[in-house]
């Protein structure tokens, strides 16, 4: 498939499918996105509400170009959290689209280009500690093929939108996530999609629409209370 190096809004460099018409992140800002449906409405919010504040286990899918990655494990380095992280990817990048990839600015306090860089280069379905509190695993497989066996604490659920993958957004994908979360566990992502808010709903989730990022009105969070 025909990838485009592009540069958002914001100034952050993303990747464009041109043959399907499909961005990796918001074309309004990937950094600015990442950054407010995952790390604020996901991770900050789960903080603030799950009694368990010592420890966050955390299933992205699609590890796609790490943003999300590299932004938990910088919040777990400046906030002392420990997290487990496990994402999943059935078609990752290649070395040359990695390299354009270059965040590093958006990092004040740490080696980004290392950490990302490291990312990327260690062996996928090996568990690595990647610092102290962050260990981090990445799967090489299709969610569908996926076994959940882990609880989990937070979803990030970054798959392309349903025009393109609308396999992806269905119950039968959808409910062993559900399944897998841990009380005041809580599933989030940019998309607003009614079916997958009615699917959250009959899951028994406490779902919410809340503002979306730059460019968006809504999202959907849900959380099991
Ligand atoms: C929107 S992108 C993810 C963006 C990513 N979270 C980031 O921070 O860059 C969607 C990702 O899902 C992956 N993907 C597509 N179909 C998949 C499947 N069936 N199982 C696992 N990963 C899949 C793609 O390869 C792509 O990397």
């Amino acid at each position: 498939m025909n990838k485009l190096k592009i540069i958002t809004k914001d100034g952050s460099p993303s990747i464009y499918l041109k043959d399907i018409n499909e961005y990796y992140h918001s074309k309004f800002g990937a950094v600015s996105e990442s950054k407010y449906v995952f790390i604020k409405n996901g991770l900050n919010f789960w903080k603030k509400n799950s009694p368990n504040k010592s420890s966050c286990n955390i299933f992205e899918m699609g590890f796609g170009t790490g943003l999300n990655a590299i932004l938990t494990y910088e919040h777990s380095i400046e906030n002392k959290l420990k997290i487990n992280y496990q994402t999943i990817d059935s078609n990752p990048l290649a070395k040359n689209e990695i390299k354009f990839l270059n965040y590093s600015k958006f990092f004040n306090n740490m080696n980004a280009e290392i950490i990302f860089d490291k990312l990327h280069t260690i062996p996928w379905d090996e568990t690595h500690l990647l610092d102290k509190n962050f260990n981090f695993l990445k799967i090489n497989k299709k969610i569908q093929n996926f076994n959940f066996a882990t609880k989990y604490d937070i979803v990030y659920y970054d798959a392309f939108g349903s025009r393109v993958q609308p396999e992806l957004w269905k119950e039968d994908i959808i409910k062993p996530i559900i399944k897998s979360l841990n009380n005041y566990g809580v599933f989030v992502t940019y998309s607003s999609m009614g079916e997958l808010r009615r699917t959250l709903v009959n899951l028994g989730m406490t779902v919410e629409k809340i503002d979306g990022p730059i460019g968006k009105r809504e999202m959907i969070r849900a959380t099991k209370i």
